[in-house]
């Protein structure tokens, strides 16, 4: 890459969009440090996600090398905010109903004169920024993020890792007080459509039981493993269960209405499996919904140092004029791939990956066996 002729861009702009994680501000101080400070980029930093590019004028902040320091690195959320519903393609309006406001943000690029944009976001959000190429001038790069690790392409997204953290710590907690009260304690955490955090959580927290969505199960399983534990002289269990599974009954438990153009809100099976489990092994159960807390807070080591990688990554692939282009990670380095590969890809948990296989030979339950 450094001897890369440049693509003569001048103005560069980032963005963060879909749900906040913890590393996006450590991608972003990489890509101001890379851009500005290297290359000599100028760097504007757009607020909102797309929708900032569809404003008039459009909302965004010149980003400064002074601004990209340690501190940065350290802080949660995103400096630039996101949103995470808004396709530009089917905008939901007001009155209801939808519209495609893709040209306004196609204006806003051309307003701020921008070169090269860097999109940090979700599968959706690839999808978007993607289409948007085909549709007027987007010159795109993007970054992979989502706790739920699920995206197609890549095998770690930022902001996963903390979030398996944040679980694990949470279980550290929840096992002596399951202890001392005799108690099945149930842990929901998050994962819209993927069981990647319930799973590295659960291996890393020593749970008994992971319910993910990929591994349809079943009572009977659940309530044998234990009462395989009490048989052993063990009084307590610990279960975690990620947000996307369903009931016993087969129910999928919504947190609540979704806002127009949102996807569906997730939350809540954790007390229903809890129910159910008293009812199943007569044993006091208790449930905690860890909720946004998987997102917040300032990032664990690999967080940062994806983000990093994965920021220094995008700014060369658009100084080269790389456009269209994800920045992935495979085999523990960072590479890049066609966005389409991302694009609406999920990759959820393969029930024969090696995890699943870990798990199983530690002796976890996974509700099929
Ligand atoms: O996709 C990331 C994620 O945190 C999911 O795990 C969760 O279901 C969803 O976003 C929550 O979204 P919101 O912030 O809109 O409640």
């Amino acid at each position: 890459m450094e001897a890369m002729q440049q693509s003569g861009i001048k103005r560069l702009g980032v963005l963060t969009t879909g749900g906040d994680c913890a590393g996006l501000n450590a991608a972003i101080r990489a890509v101001v440090r890379r851009a500005a400070g290297h290359w000599g980029l100028e760097v504007y930093g757009i607020h909102q996600g797309t929708v900032g590019l569809m404003d008039n004028p459009p909302r965004y902040e010149r980003l400064e090398l002074g601004q990209a320091d340690a501190a940065l690195l350290r802080a949660g959320g995103t400096i630039l905010g996101s949103v995470n519903r808004g396709d530009p393609f089917a905008y939901p309006l007001p009155e209801g109903g939808v519209t495609d406001l893709s040209a306004k943000i196609h204006a806003g690029v051309a307003r701020l004169g921008l070169d090269a944009i860097i999109g940090i976001g979700g599968d959706g959000s690839m999808r978007i920024m993607h289409r948007l190429m085909s549709t007027g001038h987007f010159p795109f790069v993007g970054i992979p993020k989502t706790i739920d690790n699920d995206l197609g392409a890549t095998e770690y997204a930022i902001g996963h890792h903390t979030a398996v953290e944040v679980a694990m710590e949470a279980l550290d907690r929840l096992q002596p007080t399951a202890a001392s009260h005799n108690r099945i304690m149930v842990l929901e955490v998050m994962g819209r459509d993927a069981g990647h955090i319930a799973l590295a959580a659960g291996i890393a927290g020593g749970v008994d039981v992971i319910l993910i969505p990929e591994i349809p199960w079943r009572m009977a399983p659940v309530a044998a493993a234990i009462k395989a534990l009490r048989d052993r002289g063990r009084n307590f269990a610990l279960v975690v269960v990620a947000e996307a599974v369903r009931t016993a009954e087969g129910e999928t438990v919504l947190a609540g209405p979704s806002a127009p153009g949102a996807m569906p809100r997730l939350g809540g099976v954790g007390g229903p499996i809890a129910h159910a489990l008293e009812e199943a092994t007569g044993a006091e159960a208790r449930v905690t919904v860890l909720g946004h807390v998987q997102r917040g807070g300032s990032p664990g080591a690999l967080d940062r140092i994806v983000g990093s990688s994965m920021g220094v990554h995008a700014v060369d692939l658009a100084v080269a004029g790389r456009f269209g282009r994800i920045v992935v990670w495979r085999e523990g380095r960072v590479a890049d791939a066609p966005v389409e590969e991302a694009a609406g890809a999920a990759r959820p948990v393969d029930p024969n990956d090696d995890m699943v296989r870990v798990a199983r030979g530690l002796g976890i339950c996974l509700g099929d066996q």
